[in-house]
């Protein structure tokens, strides 16, 4: 038996132009998807038969990536996150996955958190007709404050280059990694909003917009500008810039339809609160995240405006296998 865990993501800057090439920001946090996998007679998941047509990230790791043929296995999945909300859900379950199928057929090779990286953003690509930037997968698998973009972004750690072929074409991401400074006060509180929102839909729908009015793609590289000055105040520790360019960063994902009445209900009932708040993810439902010195009362605004809120703080450990 295999327990592997993965954290879900916060992207504090840069969803969605990310996917045409500009840089985006984002956070592990605490709260993840913790898989067991072991040995059976039957295959299944969560004591159900397992159907892999149903479940597309699972067996896209099994079949395509393991391409595994020992016994059937029993697959147990623990979330602690929402689902379909932003938070990297499904690129948590993809890399726990892959961790413990890693872990049970070459128990001897420690886990190479680039290759799962790798095998998660495949698994995602795949469920997402090809639409799919790493930066959930490898903000999952790495754990910390990840910035990936189209170039490599001055004054943090190159880690590793990422392509794929999208149906607009061939895009290349470079993964890398930002230093977080001694954040003790500082705290995000994820609103859910209970609308889940599938991203592909999302993305495909932001692709559909620039195609009818394609003057929003000065949108797009204004929320890279925005990100890049994001991520320099946080690097210095100047948690109001961070918080300034939150807010500036969600005014152009409005523009490019992806908010909706609820995100900016959440929203408009912790700003007395925070520093900066915006949507997180892909939007249309999902999540939002204020950025704060007081969690617990953002997390009561937000319940209050009937949204559920998680706290967290800024970049957890990623990826790992769990002792038995
Ligand atoms: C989803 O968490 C982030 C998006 O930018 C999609 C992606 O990067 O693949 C909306």
């Amino acid at each position: 038996m295999v327990t592997a865990f993965a954290p879900g993501k916060c992207i504090l800057f840069g969803e969605h132009a990310v996917v045409y090439g500009q840089p985006a920001v984002a956070v592990s946090i605490d709260a993840g998807v913790e898989v067991t996998i072991s040995e059976s007679n039957k295959w299944s998941l969560e004591g159900m038969p397992f159907e892999p047509s149903k479940h597309p990230h699972i067996s896209h790791i099994i079949n395509d990536i393991f391409q595994y043929s020992g016994s059937p296995l029993e697959i147990d999945v623990k979330s602690g996150l929402f689902s379909a909300a932003g938070l990297g859900s499904s690129a948590a379950l993809s890399n726990s996955m892959g961790a413990a199928l890693h872990h049970l057929t070459k128990p001897e090779e420690p886990l190479d958190l680039i290759s799962l990286a790798r095998i998660g953003h495949s698994a995602e690509a795949n469920a997402q007709k090809g639409r799919a930037s790493p930066t959930d997968t490898a903000t999952s698998a790495l754990g910390g404050c990840v910035v990936v973009s189209g170039e490599r972004v001055e004054g943090t750690e190159h880690i590793f280059d990422s392509t794929l072929e999208t149906p607009e074409g061939s895009r290349s991401w470079s993964i890398c990694r930002a230093a977080l400074p001694e954040l003790e006060d500082i705290w995000i509180v994820l609103g859910f909003t209970g609308i889940g929102s599938p991203t592909g839909k999302m993305v495909a729908g932001v692709s559909e917009l620039i195609e009818r009015e394609p003057q929003r793609m000065d949108d797009i590289r204004a929320i890279g500008e925005i990100t890049s000055s994001g991520l320099e105040s946080l690097s210095e520790g100047n948690m109001e810039g961070v918080g300034l360019a939150m807010n500036s960063c969600h005014e152009r994902l409005r523009n490019i339809g992806v908010s909706c009445p609820e995100i900016e209900g959440l929203i408009s009932a912790v700003q007395n609160h925070s520093l900066g708040a915006k949507l997180t993810g892909a939007g249309g439902g999902g999540c939002m995240v204020s950025l704060t010195r007081h969690p617990r009362r953002v997390a009561e605004c937000i319940e209050i405006a009937g949204g559920k809120p998680l706290i967290s703080k800024l970049g957890s450990g990623g990826a790992r296998i769990l002792p038995q």
